[in-house]
């Protein structure tokens, strides 16, 4: 993540409390003047919907489009639920993204005019110590999206060999020291907590590091969730759920996944990158919501 701030650090900086943190939609006004580009009638595909932040201010600004909300997270989809249930022209579903065409057959929508996927994990869950997803707050190394299916964070780090943890630190977190934390975590095992994980971590360092913590947290979010598997099997098959001419954007928080964006709209053939091919938060925003300040906002055109 080079000279990138965690994204933990950057959640964690914009609030004082969960309340505040309950989801200020990152770029949003960057997203709605990309996709009022398009047509302003059709299906709009919130890919990642979380908090419903961006739903809510995409769905007032293009009254007359629908809305397909899709989220991973069980208690996130039923928050999206009660949130927009006056609201007849918002379908929520729980699922992967991956299953987006499925479930656009399913429900007989049609392609989508606009999509957006905002990747990564959302405030709510990272604040939540029971999901396990931060090193502040002690809880269960679960990690887990959708906590219904899957190997815990805990399970993972407890079955696999010390070569497949240093790859998962190394290659998902981009930290260097990876071996000698994996070393550190398979000399301990077994492991069930957050606070237990970082004590191993910064024991293995020799230190107290957030942001070496931050990475081997993230590393294992990705890892347990399969989010890069997940993001190109997604990618994979965009273009078929999609129209020509169809608005995409990509909100991404690390350049792992940013990444892959970049190629897909620069080299994929039904794509073309829209220009500009990415935007960053302005100060405005970054003095609101420090919690955007890793973020960029890729977007493509369907062609
Ligand atoms: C950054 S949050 C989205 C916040 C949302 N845009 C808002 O304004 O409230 C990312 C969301 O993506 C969800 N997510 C992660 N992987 C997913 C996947 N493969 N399919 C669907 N949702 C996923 C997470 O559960 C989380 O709620």
């Amino acid at each position: 993540m080079s000279a990138e701030k965690s994204v933990e650090d950057n959640l964690k900086n914009s609030c004082n409390g969960i309340d505040i943190l309950s989801h200020l939609p990152v770029m949003a006004d960057e997203v709605v003047e990309f996709f009022a580009g398009s047509l302003n009638e059709g299906l709009l595909v919130d890919g990642t919907s979380g908090a419903g932040g961006h739903l809510e201010v995409l769905s007032r600004a293009f009254p007359r489009m629908s809305f397909l909300a899709v989220d991973r997270d069980p208690t996130a989809v039923m928050n999206l639920r009660s949130r927009f249930s006056d609201n007849p022209g918002v379908i929520v579903r729980h699922g992967s993204y991956t299953e987006i065409p499925v479930i656009l057959e399913e429900l007989n929508l049609g392609k989508a005019s606009a999509v957006l996927f905002d990747l990564g994990l959302s405030s709510i869950q990272l604040d939540d110590p029971s999901r396990g997803f931060s090193y502040r707050y002690e809880g269960p190394l679960d990690m887990r999206y959708d906590d219904s299916t899957g190997s815990t964070a805990a399970e993972l780090l407890n079955r696999i060999s010390e070569k497949e943890i240093a790859d998962i630190i190394y290659n998902y977190g981009e930290e260097g020291r990876s071996r000698r934390i994996a070393k550190a975590i398979v000399s301990s095992r077994p492991v069930y907590t957050t606070l237990e994980l970082a004590e191993i971590i910064n024991g293995s360092i020799r230190r107290n590091s957030p942001k070496i913590l931050s990475r081997v947290f993230q590393a294992l979010r990705i890892a347990v969730n399969g989010e890069l598997d997940e993001l190109d099997r997604m990618i994979e098959y965009l273009d078929s759920w999609t129209e020509v001419g169809a608005r995409i954007a990509f909100i991404t928080f690390h350049s792992i996944e940013d990444r892959r964006i970049k190629l897909l709209f620069r080299d994929s053939p039904p794509y073309r990158q829209h220009s500009p091919r990415w935007v960053v938060p302005g100060e405005d925003e970054l003095r609101n919501n420090s919690r955007a300040r890793s973020a960029r906002l890729r977007m493509g055109i369907r062609i």
